[in-house]
């Protein structure tokens, strides 16, 4: 390939270089070429020559320079040579690059640099607030630079199949008002009027629903949403969704836009089109997994065993429901182990937790347990044939209320069998027909699972006055790895229909007109039947690159305290400022 010529994974170089550092390849040799980028590593050959690895987002590139020139790691440089053949045995089989080098070089300065505070060879190992700290540093590293340019990928091939099925990307405000959707919201002080906040929101829901009513038929953004939430893994003040909706449609619709999107944007990002999503209902999901968000890339469903032990002896077993798992090749546990796994179900809520080694007993199995000798021996029989249990193996189990002990040994199934988010492969999931609530509040008012503007099920709706937590909603998840990745629904669009939900969640009509009169308002003016959906792209990213903790792809994250450790936001804000805000600040009362 000539210099200058647009190359596999590095676009046409303009301006300083002829070249990418990861591009010269054995054919190039006797090309001369420019390169720019970053001192990478620096060897000294002798006394008079130097071996110098530049690197640029494409990879690197070996120079062999005059080993009297000044150079030093992450000085900015562009150097010009000519591509040559390594002599034998000093190709590097780990470079892509590794069959060249560039010899008769002239090295030109751009610019110097302090001695870097982090090692980006080593960067699995260096302390992540540092990386943070200088993380225009950290970017340059391989991992970064990866994940960032994968996040691109995502983004590019959703707006491309948005666009192809239809979609329009609409821009909705980030000066917002406060809208019910569960979250804690970041407040923005208004300076014109004093004592009036805009909020951050949460998420576009409301603007996208009026978009319906504006007649936008197909709206989509990549929208920032913001929450002032506790962070982890998953979980950031800042966001970023695939934010969805549509008119005149039904839910299988939005999940076939929505599969559409996210198979498309894992192809682009890894290559292959992954299995479409399967489909659980939310009661399946919690009977199988013990979860509405399963990971679905391993065994170890639940087995529920209450008819095992309808007529025990056993005092402990006599409740509404016994369930089960059956952990393979755990049967070897040893007790320390096992008594962490107990306390841990009591810290899910568990009033106990029963645990059986499973062993070979001559011609049968035998249960190795502290409460094996309070059940008769067709209960361990048929406990065993239950949970298809074999030699090796562990068997937990949990006594209570059907719904809290699934969700017990659904946590301690992910505990004991998730495997890393890096294993793959992609097992998306559909999760359907959510509860339209998700209980009650300590004022005996019920609590919307997903927000107040769901649908009931039409199936449903006589059970809104009398058995509420009996009625599904038309909304649905989606579930990557036990990764929540999204979830939307088809949303009411009937005043009637809204009044009693709000009824239900005890919201009164003064409040609702006070806290978005204006939705319900524009609601009285032609509003079509619609739905959407919101997929996390942190998340999804955060899966396709491999890692565990969502901030890894994210250029500027915050850390868990909600600190950015680059700009130290957040920070007090000067009197002045205050002052044009109209905000005195309370001062945070004294420890000690
Ligand atoms: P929901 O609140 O379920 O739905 O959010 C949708 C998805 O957004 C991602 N997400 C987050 N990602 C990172 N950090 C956070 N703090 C965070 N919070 C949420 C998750 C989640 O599944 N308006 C509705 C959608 C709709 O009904 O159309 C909504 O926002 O992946």
């Amino acid at each position: 390939m000539s210099a200058g010529a647009p190359e596999a994974g590095a676009p046409v170089a303009v301006g300083l270089r002829t070249r990418y550092c990861g591009t010269p390849r054995a054919g190039d040799a006797g090309a001369v070429v420019s390169i720019c980028g970053w001192v990478a590593h620096r060897r000294e050959h002798g006394e008079h020559l130097a071996f110098v690895d530049v690197r640029d987002h494409t990879g690197l590139i070996q120079c062999v320079i005059d080993g009297s020139q000044r150079l030093r790691a992450e000085w900015v440089v562009r150097v010009t040579g000519t591509v040559r053949l390594r002599p034998e045995g000093t190709v590097n089989a780990d470079l892509a690059t590794g069959d060249v080098e560039l010899g008769e070089c002239t090295v030109e300065v751009l610019n110097e640099a302090e001695p870097p505070p982090l090692d980006l060879d080593g960067h699995q190992d260096t302390d992540e607030a540092v990386r943070l700290r200088y993380r225009y540093i950290d970017l340059r590293s391989t991992r970064m630079q990866r994940n960032l340019r994968l996040r691109a990928a995502v983004n590019a091939a959703i707006r491309h199949v948005m666009e192809r099925q239809g979609f329009t990307e609409v821009e909705t405000p980030l000066l917002w008002t406060p809208t019910p959707e569960g979250a804690r919201e970041f407040a923005i002080p208004s300076r014109l009027q004093h004592g009036a906040f805009y909020v951050l929101p949460q998420s576009p829901q409301i603007a996208k629903q009026l978009t319906m009513v504006g007649g936008l038929d197909r709206y989509y953004q990549i929208a920032r949403c913001m929450r002032d939430e506790d962070l982890r893994a998953d979980r950031q003040f800042e966001f970023t969704q695939l934010d969805v909706e549509a008119s005149f449609v039904t839910e299988g619709d939005v999940r076939s836009f929505i599969t559409e999107a996210i198979l498309e944007a894992t192809a682009a990002a890894t290559g292959a089109r992954p299995e479409p999503p399967a489909t659980l209902t939310w009661a399946e999901a919690i009977e199988r997994y013990g979860s509405d968000k399963p990971d679905l890339r391993f065994g170890m469903e639940l087995v529920d065993c209450t008819a095992v032990f309808s007529r025990t002896a056993f005092n402990a077993f006599r409740q509404p429901a016994v369930v089960a798992i059956r952990v393979p090749l755990a049967g070897e546990f040893g007790r320390s182990r096992l008594d962490a796994l107990t306390e841990r179900a009591r810290g899910l809520g568990a009033k106990g937790l029963v645990w059986m080694r499973v062993r070979q007993a001559g011609e049968s199995l035998e249960l190795d347990s502290p409460v094996a000798r309070f059940l008769s021996g067709d209960e361990r029989a048929e406990l065993a044939s239950t949970t298809a249990a074999a030699p090796g193996d562990l068997l937990l189990l949990v006594a209570g209320e059907k719904r809290a002990s699934c969700a017990v040994l659904g946590q301690l199934r992910a505990d004991l069998g998730r495997p890393p988010v890096a294993a793959g492969p992609y097992r998306f999931c559909w999760v359907v027909d959510f509860p339209l609530f998700e209980g009650r509040d300590e004022d005996g008012d019920l609590v919307a699972a997903h927000h107040p503007f769901t649908m009931p099920h039409p199936e449903d709706l006589h059970l809104l006055r009398s058995d509420p937590l009996a009625v599904r909603a038309l909304s649905y998840d989606l579930v990557l790895n036990g990764w929540e990745l999204g979830s939307g629904s088809i949303r009411i669009h009937r005043a009637d229909i809204q009044s009693e939900v709000f009824d239900a969640l005890g919201i009164s009509r003064e409040e609702a007109d006070a806290r978005f009169g204006f939705l319900l308002g524009a609601f009285g003016y032609g509003a079509p039947p619609h739905g959407g959906f919101a997929v996390g792209l942190d998340r999804l990213v955060a899966i396709l690159a491999g890692e565990e903790n969502i901030r890894e792809v994210i250029a500027f994250p915050k850390t868990q305290s909600g600190t950015d450790l680059m700009t130290g936001a957040p920070r007090p804000l000067g009197q002045r400022q205050l002052a044009e805000l109209g905000i005195r600040v309370v001062e945070p009362p004294r420890r000690g």
